[in-house]
């Protein structure tokens, strides 16, 4: 087991909004090999009251944050940077939501005004970070950021709604920002495309226990868990990793490469 991987750096992680979030797992990580952290969620979240529990456990202030709002996302940047007494070595994009998959609208039949949301909360909200940050000069040279992503972005899937159009856009954004960022400043930016995961964001998608189980008899390795996925953070967090950037790193256990697994084959087969 490594040990203060991430010694002396300083991180903003967004979306831990209960112990089955990916971003709890990975405040939690960061926090065990040394990182020093600042909590955010949307105030609506924060009023949950659960984050206080992970602010205990990580010695980590919690300031609220709508990543739709630039003044919240200054604020935040600013008090963080108060906080740390310097610059953010790295940050974690763990936000979702879609409102037609919400309110049980069909793609084909998509409200465009709750598509327009979607898009803004689950996407333009990298950007909006990123371009927070840079215009303050917040992220240290070599930090590195990371957004949450799934492969739907690539491939069809059918339930998973408009939420594909947005992580194709949050990708995206990933690797154009992170061309910017990378010239300036080699500040990193990639998204990990990660297992399904049975988290409140993952549960809103329709027949998501089928799924999951589907997903994990595609896997050679069997479904990535959050913890898992907060070990790649923390890697990608840290110096070993200093020149991946501008990547949608697969963290699936093998799913996007199978065209068909041998145990799905089995479900299908009448042979004897
Ligand atoms: N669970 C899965 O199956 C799965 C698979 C691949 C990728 N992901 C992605 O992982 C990320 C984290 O999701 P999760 O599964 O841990 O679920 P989660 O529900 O625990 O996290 C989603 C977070 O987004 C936050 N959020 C929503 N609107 C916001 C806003 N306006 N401002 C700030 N924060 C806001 C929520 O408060 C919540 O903390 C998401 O990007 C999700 O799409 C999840």
């Amino acid at each position: 087991m490594v040990n203060n991987l991430l010694a002396g750096k300083k991180g903003i992680i967004f979306g831990a909004l209960d112990e089955k979030s990916i971003a709890w797992k990975t405040a939690i990580k960061c926090h065990e090999q040394g990182a020093q952290i600042v909590l955010t969620n949307a105030p609506v979240a924060l009023r949950m009251g659960e984050i206080n529990k992970l602010a205990e456990m990580t010695g980590a202030p919690v300031i609220g944050a709508d990543v739709t709002n630039m003044d919240d996302l200054k604020k935040l940047f600013e008090e963080s940077m108060n906080h740390f007494g310097g610059k953010i070595d790295f940050v974690l994009h763990s936000i979702g939501m879609s409102l037609n998959v919400r309110k049980g609208k069909h793609y084909t039949d998509m409200n465009y005004e709750w598509n327009q949301k979607t898009l803004d909360i689950s996407a333009m909200s990298l950007h909006r970070v990123l371009r927070t940050a840079w215009d303050m000069d917040a992220i240290s040279e070599w930090g590195s950021v990371v957004a949450l992503s799934y492969i739907a972005a690539q491939r069809v899937f059918p339930d998973y709604n408009e939420m594909a159009d947005a992580k194709a856009l949050l990708e995206n954004i990933a690797r154009s920002f992170g061309y910017h960022y990378g010239v300036r400043n080699k500040v990193r930016v990639n998204t990990i495309s990660q297992s399904p995961t049975r988290t409140t964001a993952g549960s809103g998608v329709k027949g998501f226990d089928a799924f999951i189980d589907y997903a994990e008899k595609m896997s050679p390795l069997g479904n990535a868990s959050a913890e898992d996925c907060a070990n790649y953070c923390t890697f990608l967090f840290s110096d070993l990793s200093r020149y991946i950037t501008m990547q949608n790193l697969f963290h699936d256990g093998g799913f996007s490469f199978t065209g068909v697994s041998e145990a799905v084959i089995g479900t299908m087969s009448n042979d004897e």
